[in-house]
């Protein structure tokens, strides 16, 4: 068991001892995300990539995985904040995969932006710089699943019945 975080807060901000306590409590193993998402939410009343990141390299598990949780839960904020929540990886792998070409076709759809919410508050997008799943390249989040091999039209699609009211 653990004691000590291995990846530093984000910043200097004091809150980040509160969650570096909550994750010590548990010893830094991998079954206190939810409660360490909590904290965080807690003490930022949000969810961001920094956070989710600093959470995932502590508790030693794949950032996907945290986004997962993140997104899956209604009780988590995530920033930005839509009802349904599209991250799209732009690491290395997933940007030589295809990744930016997926950001341009939300952007021509749907006039959307990484950090954007649409307008009727139904989809937010967001971005990471590597999901941990660099073999499903390129990897999307839609609330809480992890999606490999994405291809654009099935990222369209699913934005679209989103949108509409449709199941996902
Ligand atoms: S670069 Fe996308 S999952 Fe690693």
């Amino acid at each position: 068991m653990r004691s000590q975080p291995t990846v530093a807060p984000p910043s200097e901000d004091k809150r980040w001892r509160i969650v570096t306590a909550t994750m010590r409590r548990h010893g830094f193993a991998p079954d206190a995300l939810i409660e360490t998402l909590h904290s965080v939410q807690e003490a930022f009343g949000y969810l961001d990539e920094n956070s989710l990141r600093f959470v995932a390299g502590n508790l030693k598990l794949p950032l996907s995985r945290v986004y997962g949780a993140a997104t899956f839960y209604n009780l988590f904020t995530l920033k930005p904040q839509g009802e349904h929540a599209c991250v799209v990886c732009m690491g290395t792998a997933c940007y030589i995969k295809g990744g930016a070409h997926l950001l341009a076709e939300i952007a021509h759809h749907f006039n959307l932006k990484p950090g954007e919410t649409t307008p009727d508050g139904r989809v937010s997008l967001l971005v990471a710089r590597c999901l941990g799943t660099c073999g499903l390249a390129p990897a999307v989040v839609f609330d809480g699943a992890v999606a490999g091999k994405v291809e654009p039209e099935a990222l369209i699609g699913r934005i679209e019945r989103w949108l509409n009211h449709e199941p996902g």
